[in-house]
């Protein structure tokens, strides 16, 4: 770090920039790296189960509804493997139209503050691994498809996450403003996803591989969260007051299009499935109250905030855990 960026910290009062964190990230990444130590796991995955969910029942939004409970095993099983195929999704979706381009723009140096080596070595490898889960994902997906014989399938719409910044983007006009926004949505995405994997990560009752591929996915995001802890600050530091004000705006709005319940995806899934009141039955969870979060847990964005000592000024009520 130059003398000039330390005195800019110091100055502003943030959390120091601690080159240390990143280096040691960018060191343990060879030996640490799923790409590297589970290639095998996913190439020869353990055997499917078929008397095995795809995905855990008690997930669904609509798990309770008495129109679903009243279909047959057969229907809810074909919504079960379609959820699975929309949880792949929208992990997916997340690295391929939100983190991974904001690697890039941050590689090509669309942000003031990317310039160290310890930065770039640690977002590159970020990059790479992001590549790779999209892999891991696809191949999950494409197994299922093939043993369930999936015929039907819905096309289905942008991930909630993503339309959500594609909303926010419209509200916008300026160059910067637009690559904040990806800024902010990449940062909350890699601190949170991890919560997002969590929910099949350590569940024993799905397909061993649809709890395997979240599980090895999330031992890489633990150390992408530092990653982007660290790159958050960087950039942050040389933001001008408009910036920040921006990027604090846009952090809970963020973190709530990537935990919230994307009930625009259920419809097509439900219908595709033979329910005949698909609309009814996601018109009645949408109405119910407490159906509205998919993820609980907050503590990845809580930490940054506390981090980059944004306490007062972000407006997001993360509860009490
Ligand atoms: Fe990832
Ligand atoms: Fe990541």
């Amino acid at each position: 770090m130059s003398i000039t960026e330390h005195e800019h910290t110091v100055e502003d009062g943030f959390g120091h920039i601690d080159e240390t964190v990143l280096r040691r990230i960018a060191d343990s990444w060879p030996r640490r790296a799923t790409i590297r130590t589970d290639l095998d796991q996913i190439a020869e995955p353990e055997e499917y189960d078929e008397q095995l969910p795809d995905y855990p029942e008690r997930l669904l939004p609509f798990a309770d509804h008495p129109l679903y409970l009243a279909a047959t095993p057969e229907q809810r099983q074909r919504v079960l493997t379609m959820a699975w195929l929309v949880y792949n999704e929208r992990v997916i979706a997340a690295e391929e139209y939100v983190a991974n381009p904001t690697f890039a723009m941050i590689m090509h140096g669309a942000f003031p503050g990317a310039d160290s080596v310890q930065l770039k070595r640690a977002v590159q490898q970020t990059h790479v691994d992001e590549v790779w889960h999209t892999y891991m994902h696809m191949i999950a997906m494409q197994r299922t498809r093939e043993v369930r014989q999936i015929t039907g399938e819905p096309a289905y719409p942008h991930t909630v996450t993503y339309r959500r910044l594609l909303e926010a983007d419209a509200q916008v006009s300026e160059r910067w403003e637009r690559d904040l926004l990806k800024l902010v949505w990449t940062t909350v995405s890699e601190i949170s996803v991890n919560a997002y994997l969590e929910l099949l990560s350590r569940d024993k009752t799905v397909q061993p591989l649809h709890a395997l591929v979240p599980r090895l996915h999330a031992r890489d995001e633990s150390a992408h969260s530092s990653v982007m802890v660290e790159v958050a600050k960087a950039l942050y530091v040389h933001m001008n007051t408009e910036q920040r004000r921006s990027f604090v705006a846009s952090l809970p709005k963020a973190l709530h299009a990537f935990v919230e319940q994307d009930f625009a995806v259920w419809p097509g899934i439900l219908k595709a499935a033979g329910f005949e009141k698909a609309d009814e039955i996601v018109e009645d969870c949408r109405r119910q109250a407490g159906t509205g979060l998919l993820v609980r847990d907050f503590s990845g964005v809580r930490r940054i905030v506390r981090e980059m000592e944004l306490e007062d000024q972000v407006d997001f009520d993360f509860g009490t855990e």
